[in-house]
């Protein structure tokens, strides 16, 4: 069974993943993976922790000669902050410990402070902000990045784009061209394909910084190559469309998802929304008119794009604090605010790929199975074969 799961906090001494179920004979390469870590740490934006952390991952298990062994993989990316922070969250108690500790008793309205402080019984949220804290995601980017060689075996690619940062929208789709271009740039600036729209949105971002505010926004993830067929409608927890909701939803701020155009499908009428069905026969496939579905009908991918968005909120650290409550005096208070991002919509797209990346490679092994690379590709060979027969 493919599965994944993360470990590691914020300020600890690394983060953790470890990945289960992908065949042997996978290609991987740190290169790649540490390109994925770049790519989520860039944006304007972004706080000065990702001055500190330049993030390199060590694959412990599972990968020998460049190539997964079926056996499980797990993956570290150290901390480079953790040696500021060995006396605040040392792994053993000893006396006086406590003295050195950073508490965070007065909860950010918006983050997991409050509510997890409650849940865990901490009248400290310290402990919480931790592992709340979206550097959980580089975890989930490198394994992404291992599901992505996976899909890439098959032809399928994983890529992202910004679409909006606070009011500022890019009024149009993007080519799979410009999506290839911009997973390439040597800078990242607010991943936007738009290079007008892109100083409109660092326009945004400047105004908000200075004002000690901070700025949402939305991506869009395209996954381009899957066969139709993956995921089902048989049963609620196999549906596609329900597992990326969920694993795009996961993402740290991510508030809603969509699929395809679906809000504004659900603004029009139904002659207008439905993809037209079509056939090739040059090719022997199904063609659609156009892709307002997001690649998804029944929870089953049916051969196009696989398009999902994410919706992000601001996120919750303002330099400017918000009303709060002392969490041990319940006195009114300003929220505590500890070195921060302003808006993160570019490395969220990124860790929206992972997580796109990772339901696909879920699916793809669901419905092709194998132990290794070649039994999984002579299993898709044979489905391929029966597509084009159908
Ligand atoms: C890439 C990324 C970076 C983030 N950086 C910060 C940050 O610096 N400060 C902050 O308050 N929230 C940040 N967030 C959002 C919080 O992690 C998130 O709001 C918090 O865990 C509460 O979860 P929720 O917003 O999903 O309810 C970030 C999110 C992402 C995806």
């Amino acid at each position: 069974m493919f599965r994944f799961e993360t470990a590691g906090e914020s300020h600890g001494q690394c983060l953790v993943a470890t990945l289960t179920g992908l065949p042997a004979g996978v290609p991987v390469s740190v290169a790649a993976i540490n390109r994925e870590l770049w790519r989520r740490q860039q944006g304007f934006g972004r706080g000065g922790r990702m001055k500190i952390e330049t993030d390199e991952v060590g694959i412990v298990s599972g990968v020998r000669h460049s190539r997964t062994i079926g056996a499980p993989i797990a993956l570290l990316i150290r901390n480079k902050d953790w040696q500021n922070w060995t006396d605040a969250l040392p792994v053993e108690d000893s006396d006086g410990a406590e003295l050195k500790a950073k508490p965070v008793t007065r909860p950010r309205p918006g983050h997991a402070d409050l509510a997890g402080a409650i849940k865990f019984n901490f009248h400290d949220a310290r402990y919480i902000l931790e592992r709340s804290s979206a550097r959980e995601t580089t975890a989930r980017v490198a394994a992404g990045a291992i599901a992505k060689a996976f899909l890439g075996e098959f032809g399928i690619q994983v890529l992202s784009h910004v679409v909006a940062v606070g009011a500022v929208r890019l009024g149009r789709s993007a080519s799979w061209e410009e999506l290839i271009a911009l997973s390439h740039r040597p800078e990242v600036l607010l991943s936007c394909v738009d290079a007008q729209v892109e100083q409109e949105m660092k326009a945004v971002v400047e105004g908000i910084y200075r004002t000690g505010d901070t700025v949402g926004g939305v991506f869009e993830v395209v996954a381009r190559g899957a066969p139709p067929g993956l995921g089902s409608h048989a049963t609620w927890d196999s549906r596609l469309d329900g597992r990326l909701a969920q694993a795009v939803v996961s993402i740290q701020a991510v508030k809603g998802v969509e699929i395809g155009a679906a809000a504004e499908n659900a603004a029009s009428f139904g002659s207008t929304v439905q993809d037209t069905i079509h056939y090739d026969p040059g090719e022997r496939r199904f063609t659609r008119g156009s892709n307002r579905a997001g690649g998804i009908e029944g929870g089953i991918s049916n051969g196009e794009d696989i398009v999902v968005r994410g919706l992000l909120k601001p996120i919750s650290t303002l330099r400017r604090p918000l009303e709060s409550v002392d969490l041990v005096t319940h006195e009114p208070s300003l929220a505590a605010y500890e070195r921060s991002d302003v808006c993160v919509v570019p490395a969220a797209a990124v860790v929206g790929e992972a997580m796109v990346a990772l339901v696909l490679a879920q699916s793809m092994m669901e419905k092709f199975g194998g132990d290794s690379l070649t039994e999984t590709r002579r299993n898709y060979d044979g489905y391929l074969q029966q597509v084009k027969d159908f």
